[in-house]
């Protein structure tokens, strides 16, 4: 079973999605608030049965009913309103965050957790610590998102096909996302060959800023996480040992330790089953870093 905590815009899209690409039999959906998680899945049985597609979805106030999961994705907590940063989201959510994996600890023990609550980061490592499992089973949803963006501008800066475009964006989900030209490609040809450097430069940055564009223009981002959160159960469940950028705990790797960021990961069956370890030029080391540094502050005011 999969278990989403959080049943507003985003946890009901991710639901959407994941029942959409049959990930699983049984989908709940949870919140803090009456009625919200059940009207959700009412709504959502109904578009599933016009479709002929038989994953049951439940609504639930009662954590209690997350037992058995598999897959728990935490979602619950305030979203930023237009001007925010996702860093200024630290202390409301992280009490939220601390709350529902300490539900997760008692009731869903041996699930896999993907944080998505921001700033990502920060409560992708409070997940980890407060809940005490192991590294591989703790991963948050952020560089698979900001790769969908920078693919994006990747597509209208080329006029190539989006299926053709693998790109990478690690480090921080966050004012330091390290969206990596140098790593990305369209049909294995380097993107530095097809694109100037003051291009890239320019949807290097669009891709960092354009979260906080669409919540100005349209109050929060609802397609584009439930979607990415649904591709990375796709690869848990199916077990296809996808690359794909996640904010994992470093012990080590890329010389940092204790902390959280966004890098380059197998996921399958068992989670984050293998870090990638790129190397990062000065200039790439230098973003990362920043980021790295970042989420240590962050982390440093959080109570576990
Ligand atoms: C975004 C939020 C989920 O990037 O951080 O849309």
């Amino acid at each position: 079973m999969i278990t989403i905590v959080g049943s507003g815009k985003v946890g009901g899209e991710a639901a959407l999605f994941t029942a959409l690409r049959k990930l699983s039999d049984e989908i709940l959906l949870l919140d803090v608030v009456q009625g919200l998680p059940q009207g959700e899945a009412m709504d959502l049985n109904h578009m599933l049965s016009e479709k002929g597609i038989d994953v049951n979805i439940r609504g639930s106030n009662d954590y209690s009913e997350m037992k058995n999961s598999d897959i728990v994705v935490v979602v619950a907590g305030s979203g930023r309103k237009p001007g925010m940063t996702r860093m200024d989201l630290l202390k409301i959510n992280a009490s939220i965050v601390k709350g529902v994996v300490e539900n997760i600890k008692k009731y869903a023990k041996d699930s896999m957790i993907i944080p998505v609550t921001n700033p990502l980061d920060p409560m992708t490592y409070l997940t980890y610590k407060v809940s005490g499992f192991q590294k591989n089973r703790v991963f948050g949803m952020g560089g698979m998102l900001d790769l969908s963006r920078f693919v994006q501008f990747i597509h209208q800066a080329t006029g190539f096909s989006r299926d053709s475009i693998r790109a990478l964006v690690i480090g921080e989900h966050g004012e330091n996302m390290l969206p990596l030209a140098r790593y990305s490609t369209v049909s294995g040809i380097p993107l530095t060959s097809l694109l100037s450097k003051p291009k890239l430069d320019e949807i290097v940055q669009d891709t960092k800023q354009v979260a906080a564009k669409v919540i100005e223009l349209k109050g929060a981002t609802v397609h584009a996480p439930g979607n990415a959160i649904s591709a990375i159960i796709e690869a848990v469940v199916r077990d296809t040992k996808q690359v794909i950028p996640v904010a994992t705990y470093l012990d080590g790797e890329y010389s940092y330790s204790d902390v959280t960021i966004g890098v380059p990961a197998v996921i399958g069956k068992n989670g984050v089953e293998k870090i990638i370890e790129l190397d990062l030029d000065s200039n790439e080391k230098e973003l990362f870093k920043k980021g790295i540094e970042s989420v240590k502050t962050a982390i440093s005011g959080l109570e576990f």
